[in-house]
């Protein structure tokens, strides 16, 4: 064993990894990237068909985001933003309000959110600590401006006083992120009742997983349930409902929390066309703030099929169908998925809530360390310039095809029940029988199997339970894509059908 794969089992404790067995093997160490290849320190070469864990976007060791960091590495890596601003960061926050503010080409809706826009973006380091930001500011804003009529128990009864309890709904199964607050806001019992007494108390509602949706009425087809479902969107109904109970309780909500288009962590559940625009205008109608969560969806994740008319491309899932939150939540592939950096992108109605004199103490107290960081920024706007050429958005349209195209050649497998893919990431969910959607169950660990033969085959990802994802760097090769493919397709044979038919 290789000494840094001695050091890492001596020292080193994983995210999400049950360590017992972790230690009973030796770890694949990466040593290098180019493109979509990852190299590990023996020299074996993997492609990493989930984008280290969805991050990176353009490929590894990208020549114009190399050069943008060491550009910025001979000024300065880093300063504080408590106190100072600086070039990369206030270049990059203005690109961001920039990207953010496109539809994908509704006239109307110019006019309608033009008090909605996005105006300020407030800088972290992750994915959690985005989200926390938007809860935060959601909170104390509900809690500033949404005034209560106290009763009697008030001594000044009839007077309008801060909500004492801004409330939350997010949706059933959601994942956004493993701080305290980010932490409240999801509803993955396995993650989170652990710390179930550290958590403030949000509510939840169904979100429309088609292949498993008890409303669908659909035999299982060979194709994406959201094509073939058989429903009244009945998930949005629910969503009202929730809604209008809350504001019977004379607290209505303060804000929806969501990811669009697609839930990650939830199992690659995708929502089918017209949810996200009807459960939005809900809960606008409602009252409440919107919360999107973009940190798996953004930088051109969802979008590759519109049509592409200049470089303009939207950048974002909630752009796509309109939706204009206010609070837009980006990590992960911000940086091209270089260095931990985050941003939370809001309006102007919340930065103002936030006004005051010194003395009246209504700053936003809440900062971290590295917020701002200079190389992060520079490698951004790498990211960036790189996204918005024609040239990318031309191989995320190409890519997404191969991947729809590829993909069909798993239908014949019994095992795989539903395959979903928005844009350039795809779930492939497992199950014991295609016509019945019987699940395997946790002990049998059927996600993390086929992942580990994917592994040998030199693909490399990590599954959901028992949802192989997958979701390229953008400059994946068609031949590589393929690739991938076929290591998914002979792992799930080698897994399920040869090992079943020698016992
Ligand atoms: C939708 C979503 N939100 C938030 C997070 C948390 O991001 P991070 O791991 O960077 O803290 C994740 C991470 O997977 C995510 O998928």
């Amino acid at each position: 064993m290789n000494q840094s794969a001695q050091l890492d089992r001596r020292f080193v404790w994983h995210p999400f990894t049950q360590m017992r067995d972790w230690l009973k093997r030796e770890p694949l160490v990466i040593a290098e990237g180019r493109g979509a290849v990852l190299r590990d320190l023996r020299g074996r070469e993997y492609l990493d068909a989930n984008a280290s864990i969805w991050t990176n976007l353009h490929g590894h060791n990208h020549p114009k985001i190399n050069a943008a960091i060491r550009r910025q590495l001979k000024k300065i890596a880093h300063s504080s933003a408590l106190g100072f601003a600086n070039e990369p960061a206030s270049l990059l926050a203005s690109k961001l309000i920039a990207a953010s503010n496109k539809s994908a080409g509704n006239a109307n809706l110019k006019s309608q959110i033009s008090n909605l826009k996005l105006k300020k973006v407030f800088f972290s380091d992750d994915g959690s600590t985005a989200m926390e930001v938007a809860l935060k500011l959601a909170y104390e804003f509900t809690r500033r401006t949404r005034g209560r009529t106290v009763g009697r128990a008030s001594p000044r009864a009839g007077s309008s006083v801060a909500s004492p309890h801004p409330k939350f709904l997010s949706l059933d199964g959601a994942y956004h992120g493993d701080t305290v607050g980010a932490v409240s806001a999801g509803h993955i019992d396995l993650f989170h009742k652990a710390y179930s007494g550290l958590l403030f108390k949000t509510d939840k509602v169904m979100s429309p997983y088609c292949y498993r949706c008890p409303f669908n009425r659909a035999k299982p087809e060979r194709a994406d349930a959201r094509d073939y479902r058989k429903c009244r969107f009945e998930c949005v109904g629910l969503v009202e409902k929730k809604f209008a109970a809350q504001k019977k309780k004379g607290n209505p909500y303060a804000a929806f929390v969501f990811e669009p288009l697609m839930q990650g962590s939830a199992g690659m559940i995708p929502q089918p066309k017209t949810w996200l625009k009807q459960v939005s205008d809900i809960a606008r109608g409602h009252g409440a703030l919107l919360i999107a969560d973009e940190v798996m969806t953004g930088f051109g994740r969802t979008n590759s099929q519109l049509k592409i008319k200049n470089s303009k491309l939207p950048l974002f899932a909630c752009q796509q169908e309109n939706v204009q939150p206010d609070f837009l939540c980006l990590a992960k592939g911000m940086t091209g998925g270089y260095l931990p950096m985050a941003a939370t992108l809001t309006t102007q109605n919340i930065f103002d809530a936030f006004l005051g004199d010194y003395e009246e103490f209504k700053t936003f107290f809440h900062g971290h360390s590295f917020t701002g960081n200079q190389l992060g920024a520079s490698a951004a706007l790498a990211s960036l310039e790189i996204l918005q050429s024609p040239a990318s958005a031309l191989a995320r349209k190409n890519l997404e095809n191969v991947l729809r195209n590829e993909l069909q050649s798993l239908w014949p497998l019994p095992h795989v029940g539903d395959i979903r893919q928005v844009g350039l990431i795809a779930g492939i969910e497992l199950v014991r029988n295609w016509r019945t959607r019987e699940p395997y169950e946790l002990r049998d660990r059927a996600g993390i199997r086929v992942c580990e033969t994917m592994a040998k085959r030199g693909v490399l990802t990590r599954p959901i339970g028992n949802v192989i994802v997958l979701m390229p760097p953008y400059c994946t090769t068609t031949a590589q894509m393929q690739k991938m493919i076929r290591a998914l397709r002979e792992a799930v044979t080698e897994v399920f059908i040869e090992t079943r038919s020698t016992r």
